[in-house]
């Protein structure tokens, strides 16, 4: 048993490994995975077979739940990734909680001791959060209509808070009343449930990437906590893995937004608005032909990919562009901003998966300084993540967040459909720039005729 939970322990961090390398993260996710069924397999050898039901009961629930997953998984666009992501998410937090209130009305273990006590707070507390802040990131993600965050919202976050914070103190200091302590912990995990919502609804669109991993940390703190409980090590170190690699996500996000913490939870950023109205901008547009002279006339391209690249699956037709321009020495670089899509490295899986060459493959810090040696930046479905009003326009609701300074090249082609905005909501002041064109049309469409141009040529 010991040895089949250090082999899982290692599969599982040797996979977390390989998952920051997209060349190798297909095969991460698969030993990650390996290693939990290793985990699950020796549990049940170990403690399963003096209670042959339970061994049925548990085959037949991961049956049930690799079927579903299996097809859920296959069937969801990869668009809509993020959305499922949260849902996985959100149910990791629920089964915290459903865990820890199973601890104290059902069979589980005794919470006999103050410090069992404590941690099964916390994971309810976490796990709460973390399912109800998760269902309404995968809401927003999903593009729903929610309710506007009526200031109350924001009172009530705080009672919601304060709650938590005095039934948790409570429960340290009261003499040992086991008839009192379910009833607590319900009413705890009840109000956890709240806050996720109270939290999660006024969080402003540009600033989802940070909740995004925060609500990941704490669903890992939650089955770490859930893990001690059960005296479970592969739960514990599995939770260890996930709340330490969120965590770091979230100073990584924070950072890559220029944004507090504390900021990003208390809905700071979530209400301004812009300067510019909207419908007020001159707008130059541009045809595949002239984009393909444009390009071949080009010493140094680069294109910015954001969430419309993946929507219209267009990765491929940008590595076949790159193949056509550098048969004309044309050297095309990919920029990747932390935050270009939905989920993070979301644009550097499309990329990999379209086997574009790491090497030009650039981050936003490595080249931002220098944009005006490229002659044309065309950018691909990215919005947010290059509207100078972020470094201009302090009344803009994504004012301060780093952008990819592509207004500073020679010549930006925007590739989108129409002027709808990006997710943040914000009005994008790069289309008010004499050296930028919008190609309006489906960026594969668009692609794919430009490509056909440059052959022509
Ligand atoms: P966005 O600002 O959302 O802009 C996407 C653009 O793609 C839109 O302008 C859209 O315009 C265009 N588009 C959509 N479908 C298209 C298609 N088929 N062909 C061509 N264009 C298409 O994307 P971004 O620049 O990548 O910025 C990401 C935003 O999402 C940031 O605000 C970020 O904070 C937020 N966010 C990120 C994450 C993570 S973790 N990365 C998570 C949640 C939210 P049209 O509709 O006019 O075509």
């Amino acid at each position: 048993m010991v040895f089949a939970y250090l082999i899982a322990t290692i599969g599982l961090v040797q996979g977390l490994k390989f998952m920051g390398d997209p060349a190798r993260a297909k095969l991460g996710n698969m030993l990650a995975a390996a290693s939990v069924l290793v985990a699950l397999v020796a549990l049940v050898i170990a403690t399963g077979w003096s209670h042959l039901a339970n061994v049925f009961l548990l085959v037949a629930l991961l049956a049930v739940g690799t079927f579903i997953g299996n097809i859920w998984s296959n069937r969801v666009a990869m668009t809509e990734m993020p959305q499922l992501v949260s849902i996985f998410n959100a149910l990791g937090g629920a089964c915290a909680v459903v865990l820890g209130l199973n601890a104290v009305y059902g069979m589980g273990t005794p919470v006999d001791t103050k410090l069992l006590g404590s941690v099964l707070i916390l994971a309810n507390l976490f796990g709460g959060v973390a399912f109800t802040g998760s269902m309404v990131a995968y809401l927003k993600l999903d593009g729903r209509k929610l309710p506007r965050p009526a200031p109350v919202q924001k009172v009530l976050a705080r009672i919601s808070l304060a709650l938590l914070l005095i039934a948790s103190v409570y429960y340290l200091v009261m003499p040992g009343d086991a008839g009192f302590y379910p009833t607590l912990l319900l009413a705890i995990s009840i109000v956890a449930l709240l806050y996720g919502v109270f939290l999660t609804l006024p969080i402003g669109g540009a600033d989802m990437p940070v909740l995004i991993s925060l609500l990941n940390a704490l669903t890992g703190v939650a089955t770490m906590m859930a893990g001690l409980l059960f005296r479970e090590p592969v739960m514990i170190i599995g939770g260890i893995l996930v709340g330490a690699t969120g965590v770091l996500l979230t100073l990584q996000m924070c950072v890559a937004m220029n944004r507090s913490l504390a900021g990003v939870l208390a809905g700071k950023f979530a209400g301004s608005g812009s300067a510019k109205p909207e419908g007020e901008q001159d707008i130059r547009s541009i045809t595949a032909v002239e984009t393909a002279s444009m390009l071949a006339f080009s010493k140094q391209v680069a294109v910015v990919p954001g969430y419309g690249m993946a929507v219209a699956q267009a990765q491929r037709e940008c590595f076949a562009l790159q193949e056509m321009l550098k048969q004309s020495d044309v050297d095309l670089h990919f920029i990747i901003h932390p935050v270009a899509g939905r989920m993070p490295g979301h644009m550097n899986v499309l990329l990999a998966e379209a086997n574009i060459p790491y090497a030009s493959v650039k981050e936003m810090s490595e080249v931002n300084n220098t944009m005006e040696h490229y002659d044309t930046v065309l950018v691909i479905g990215a919005n947010d993540v290059v509207n100078p009003a972020a470094e201009n326009d302090p009344d803009s609701i994504i004012y301060g967040m780093p952008i990819i300074r592509a207004h500073k090249a020679k010549q930006v082609i925007v590739m989108k459909r129409s002027m709808a905005k990006g997710y943040s909501g914000a009005v994008n002041t790069l289309f008010d720039r004499q050296n930028c064109k919008v190609l309006f049309g489906d960026a594969k469409e668009s692609l794919e005729a430009i490509i056909n141009e440059l052959k022509r040529i």
